[in-house]
């Protein structure tokens, strides 16, 4: 057994799930009505009803005691001050010095990082400024209008998702919008080929985001671009300095595909991929909604960081929703966590979780070595509402599986027409309500009455129009999602998923499961290649494999 599993927190929460099992939420609302009351905290715009959890007051006290015997604060205090707390790859995690407003020193090996730090963001600014501006121009003399970032995993999700969040701060004074932004990330050469088809090569600036500058589908999707446009430019080889900029950690390799240093634009080993929106990367960002609002981002983050390293436990928004989390995963069993937006704007939040959530928590292995037999991440998904409710709700509301999830809705529209907005937020508060209320057999069978309906079919159709209700929800809401806000909700759940890391006792920060495929996709391409050219070549793989490969060879063309 870990020495989780058999902490006397551990096995407290334990003892109380057996009968929180037992409870029903529209019960707890009944018998406690102060509790939507209690169960409510608020940070940096953004306000969390967790009232709708499977929770009474001792179960939060259970929690905060797991949190406290894990040592969540020391270990949170341990990442700001920048301990190589990702042990594996001997790195701190100091994303939080990337929007960090004060005026301290924070220290990598030694190194007061906030000068470097400072720099970078001061070249961002410059740039932007000039791109936006037209004051950069293109080869052939032409300012830009199409920026197309090029990377994957951290090096777009973040900039895609938060680019889709702050369109409507993407307009100059005039009311213009001047840059448009587009993402490559997919090897497929499809994903390129339709942007290439979209915008005019003279008038494009391209940024390859990679943190290592040699991911295999990033710099596959370079070297296409970069030839695209040397065809179009007649094949001047100078046309890439006014066309080309990299951010990256690795300034070696950037200056090895061409790109001018003047264009690179950095950042360290000590931000993670999926950490890195508040960095160079975030420069696609900065170029669509300007350099002030990018900063704006970040200063809604450090308000976030501000708030998770001072607010007690019992007011902390990111302790509050890891523990819950945590709850949830280990004691109810569930598997997955749905993040269902209110708000078209967040519609790539869910898949920007995914890889933040389950790229740093999807672990089995526990900081000390052993194998863990506990949970660990869920799986992570969501739609924006409502769109989801038309899709699976279904199966939160009547399937088998115990489904928790964060609903986010701002309260006002950033487009306001008609009713629109009062019915997608009437959507919202009724999702939570029915997922919480349920309907029982004998209000299924009142209302079929009636509806006048004979007893007997009352009584075969009443239990399909059973919901169990107390599926756990919590509701984050803001009075708009500004670039603040978005950053401190970024914020919340980055620090959300360390603290759930903690008490997992995973490394959050590193991504080993991710090399196998790479090894092994290596490996096929040379002999997928040599098969082309010679149909006898040995086959060295398993039966499936092997007969893939055949398939392949054999309808390729
Ligand atoms: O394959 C996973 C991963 O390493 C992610 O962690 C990372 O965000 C992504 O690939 C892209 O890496 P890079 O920025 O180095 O190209």
């Amino acid at each position: 057994m870990s020495s989780l599993t058999l902490s006397p927190a551990w096995n407290a929460l334990k003892k109380h799930h057996s009968d929180a099992s037992q409870w029903k939420l529209r019960e707890l609302f009944t018998e406690d009505s102060a509790r939507a009351d209690r169960y409510q905290a608020e940070a940096c715009g953004l306000h969390l009803d967790y009232s709708k959890n499977l929770i009474q007051d001792q179960t939060l006290g259970l929690l905060r005691s797991l949190m406290a015997q894990a040592g969540v604060e020391a270990a949170r205090d341990a990442m700001f001050r920048g301990d190589k707390i990702n042990f594996t790859e001997k790195r701190a995690v100091l994303h939080t010095a990337l929007r960090y407003q004060g005026s301290d020193p924070i220290l990598a090996d030694g190194e007061d990082v906030m000068p470097k730090v400072r720099a970078v963001l001061e070249k961002m600014r410059v740039f932007c400024d000039r791109v936006r501006s037209g004051a950069w121009k293109g080869h052939t003399g032409k300012p830009i209008r199409h920026v197309v970032n090029i990377g994957i995993g951290g090096s777009d999700l973040g900039p895609v998702m938060i680019t889709e969040a702050l369109r409507p701060y993407a307009n100059d004074a005039s009311g213009e919008r001047r840059i448009v932004v587009y993402f490559v990330s997919n090897v497929d050469g499809t994903h390129l080929a339709e942007i290439l088809r979209e915008v005019e090569l003279d008038q494009t600036l391209f940024l390859v985001a990679s943190k290592t500058f040699t991911t295999q589908e990033t710099m596959t999707n370079a070297h296409s671009a970069r030839k695209a446009l040397l065809q179009a430019m007649g094949g001047d080889a100078s046309a890439v300095a006014k066309h080309f900029a990299a951010l990256s950690t690795n300034i070696p390799a950037v200056k090895a595909f061409g790109i001018d240093p003047d264009n690179a634009f950095e950042f360290w080993d000590w931000v993670g991929g999926r950490y890195s929106c508040w960095s160079a990367i975030g420069l696609p960002i900065a170029l669509f909604i300007g350099f002030e609002n990018f900063h704006a981002f970040l200063r809604g983050a450090y308000a976030m960081d501000t708030h998770f390293r001072e607010a007690p436990s019992e007011k902390n928004l990111p302790m509050i929703l890891a523990s819950l989390g945590v709850w949830y995963t280990d004691f109810f069993g569930a598997e997955t966590h749905g993040i269902f937006p209110y708000d078209q704007y967040l519609h790539r939040l869910a898949a920007y979780l995914q890889q933040a959530d389950m790229e740093s928590n999807g672990k089995f292995m526990t900081r000390s070595g052993e194998r863990v037999d506990y949970p660990t991440g869920p799986i992570i998904w969501g739609e924006p509402g409502t769109n989801g409710q038309h899709s699976f709700y279904q199966l939160i509301h009547q399937g088998t599986r115990l489904i928790s999830s964060d609903f986010i809705a701002p309260m006002q529209s950033q487009n306001p027409m008609g009713d629109h907005h009062r019915i997608l937020m009437a959507n919202c508060f009724a999702q939570t309500e029915a997922l919480m209320v349920g309907k029982t057999l004998a209000e299924a069978e009142a209302e079929l009455r009636q509806q006048g309906l004979p007893e007997a079919e009352i009584k075969s159709l009443a239990p399909y129009k059973v919901f169990e209700g107390s599926r756990p929800t919590n509701t984050i809401v803001m009075s708009k999602l500004t670039p603040e806000t978005l950053g401190a909700l970024v914020a919340l759940y980055e620090h959300k998923i360390f603290v759930q890391g903690v008490i997992w006792d995973v490394n959050s920060y590193d991504q080993m499961g991710v090399e196998l495929g790479k090894q092994l996709a290596k490996a096929l391409l040379g002999e997928m290649e040599a098969g082309e050219k010679d149909a006898s070549i040995p086959l060295k793989h398993d039966a499936s494999t092997n007969a893939l490969l055949q398939y392949y060879w054999k309808n390729r063309k």
